[in-house]
């Protein structure tokens, strides 16, 4: 068995899936880590049980305790604060801001030579956040949105064509929001453009169906919000980091100059292997594509200017 250890900062819907498709895979080892100690060691007792079943020899522990996540191949930062009635937008921010900035320090302090995954929102400026505290090369830090904003936009658009998903090709950059940019010139259906497969109305609710997506799954969840999916985009970044794949996928990657953007982190095409963030793919995007991608970023530096 090939060594590899995934430390998971929050123990809560995404970071307890994300830890079981972990160990479920064989990929790696998992340290799950939470402030609640002991539903963490409960959640982490539970998913090793069903090691024999599954059948796999990877280990999984909970804990409170960082010093757990040294030598981290990667970690990843769900932890969130649980949203109390009556918390105004801002004050959420302020809080998951805190916790984010002081988990990112733990993790420089206690796993140095890790990469650092975010999935905690708002996405991209908790990623940038992330970055700033911690002080590692760039290319050691990331986000996680666009795997799952462009799973979503195949998901729906084989299921309007009745086509099997693995014939659909499509590419999401920008915010995690409501100004994601889907890359129409990158959108393919078995290799023909998709605006010749639908008609821009199809397409348009779909896009705007993609952009809802996390709120139509929160509403009709109750509480909470979507951690299969997520959890399932998360784990495709780690594998591709931990089988060192190379593969492009979207990134919410700290800019310096790419795409005439800098100092900001977000979505774009980035090539993911053992390093980290090997390279930022600079496609040739459609004059619209390139200026939806602008105000896009313009959102995210509103969101970092106020942390
Ligand atoms: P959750 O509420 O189920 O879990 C959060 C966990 O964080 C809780 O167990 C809590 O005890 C823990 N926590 C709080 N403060 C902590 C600290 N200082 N250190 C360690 N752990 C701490 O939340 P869920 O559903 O797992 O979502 C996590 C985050 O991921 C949220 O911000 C959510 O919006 C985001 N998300 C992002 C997605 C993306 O595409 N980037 C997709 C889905 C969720
Ligand atoms: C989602 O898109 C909440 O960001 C999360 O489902």
């Amino acid at each position: 068995m090939t060594k590899g250890k995934i430390s998971i900062i929050g123990a809560g819907s995404v970071g307890s899936t994300l830890a079981m498709r972990v160990v479920e895979s064989g990929l790696a080892d998992v340290v799950l880590l939470d402030v609640a100690k002991e539903m963490t060691s409960g959640k982490a007792l539970d998913i090793a049980d069903a090691s024999p079943l599954v059948g796999h020899e990877r280990s999984i522990i909970g804990t409170d305790d960082y010093a757990e996540i040294s030598s981290s191949d990667v970690v990843v930062i769900t932890a969130v604060f649980a949203r109390k009635p009556g918390m105004t937008r801002e004050n959420l921010i302020a809080r998951n801001a805190g916790i984010v900035k002081d988990v990112s320090g733990k993790i420089k302090a206690h796993a140095p030579a890790s990469i650092l995954m975010v999935v905690t929102n708002p996405l991209d400026s908790m990623t940038y956040l992330a970055y700033k505290t911690c002080g590692f090369k760039r290319e050691r830090v990331f986000g996680m949105a666009g795997v799952l904003d462009g799973g979503r936009f195949i998901q729906l658009i084989a299921e309007e064509l009745k086509v099997p998903r693995s014939s659909v090709k499509a590419l999401m950059l920008g915010s995690h929001g409501d100004t994601m940019v889907p890359v129409l010139s990158q959108t393919t259906v078995a290799g023909k453009p998709l605006e010749k497969s639908l008609s821009k109305d199809k397409i348009d609710a779909i896009i705007k169906r993609t952009r809802e997506r996390g709120a139509e799954i929160v509403s009709l969840l109750g509480t909470g919000s979507a951690y299969y999916s997520p959890s399932a985009a998360a784990f495709k970044m780690i594998e591709a980091v931990m089988k060192d794949s190379k593969e492009v996928m979207p990134a919410s990657a700290i800019l310096e100059g790419e795409y005439e953007l800098s100092d900001i982190a977000i979505g774009v095409p980035a090539r993911i292997g053992r390093r980290g963030i090997e390279e930022i793919v600079e496609l040739k995007l459609t004059a619209e594509e390139k200026e939806a991608l602008s105000r896009s970023a313009q959102t995210i530096k509103a969101a970092i200017k106020l942390l």
